[in-house]
């Protein structure tokens, strides 16, 4: 299965990729949590990294096609298949992903496109707090840690984004509608786009994604799914 989730920032695609990575034992690639890994890592490039990042802008697609590619090419897990999460997120960054997969003599069966509401994407990202050790995703009110501040699955502190709050959910939402949106209508054409309603509670919401996924388990071979 190779697959893309694609929609708005705070639309629950981290949430329902974890939940799809254990039922389905797919390599998850998220190129936000690959570039949070760099800055993390105070590698050479997390400065101008973290420069994009916090302003809500895309990092040059040089920088973040580069870090796919060396995914797609050598980690041994994507013959099982993969999800993408968060690339591509612009025109060229959905031809140079065709390009490689092309290398790699792949291509994507869906494109799962999650749609969800302005006011739900931003009290989603305000409340969203994160566990610093396990990357466990939690919400103030949708999901709350049992205990304040610590994550239930391994104790860690938990943290929120710095690109988390107000004037950078902004650029990030035009960012998405200026560069992201338009490359729906790449895969529309291609026969590959399915939209989902994000506004959906997750449990209800992937529970979707897997009748959807189970119904059309040849994937490339079906083509009557029905698409948008
Ligand atoms: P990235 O990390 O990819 O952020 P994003 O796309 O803005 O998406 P989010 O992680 O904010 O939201 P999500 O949809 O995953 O929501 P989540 O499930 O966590 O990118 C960050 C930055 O990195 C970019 O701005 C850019 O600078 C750079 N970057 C990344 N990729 C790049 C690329 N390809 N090219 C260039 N630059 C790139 O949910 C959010 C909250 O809501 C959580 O608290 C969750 O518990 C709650 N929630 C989610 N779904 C539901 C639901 N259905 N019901 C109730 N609560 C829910």
């Amino acid at each position: 299965m190779r697959i893309v989730l694609l929609g708005p920032p705070g639309a629950g695609k981290g949430s329902v990729a974890a939940l799809i990575k254990d039922r389905y034992a797919l390599l998850h690639i998220s190129t936000g949590d690959i570039l949070r890994e760099e800055i993390r890592k105070e590698s050479p490039l997390a400065k101008e990294i973290k420069s994009y990042i916090e302003r809500g802008a895309l990092v040059p697609d040089e920088v973040i096609t580069k870090m796919v590619d060396q995914k797609l090419t050598k980690d041994l897990g994507v013959t099982e298949g993969f999800m993408l999460d968060g690339y591509p997120r612009n025109d060229s960054q959905a031809k140079e992903l065709d390009a490689i997969l092309k290398k790699i003599d792949s291509s994507l069966d869906f494109v799962l496109n999650m749609e969800a509401s302005l006011p739900l994407i931003l009290s989603r990202i305000s409340g969203r707090r994160i566990c610093k050790k396990c990357g466990a995703v939690y919400h103030m009110t949708n999901k709350p840690p049992k205990a304040a501040g610590v994550c239930d699955a391994c104790s860690g502190p938990l943290y929120q984004r710095s690109d988390d709050n107000e004037e950078t959910i902004k650029n990030r939402m035009s960012v998405y509608n200026s560069s992201t949106a338009p490359i729906l209508e790449y895969y529309r054409k291609q026969g590959k786009l399915v939209t989902f309603d994000g506004d959906k509670e997750t449990n209800v919401l992937f529970e979707e994604f897997v009748k959807f996924l189970n119904e059309n388990k040849r994937f490339n071979k079906n083509q009557n799914a029905s698409r948008n």
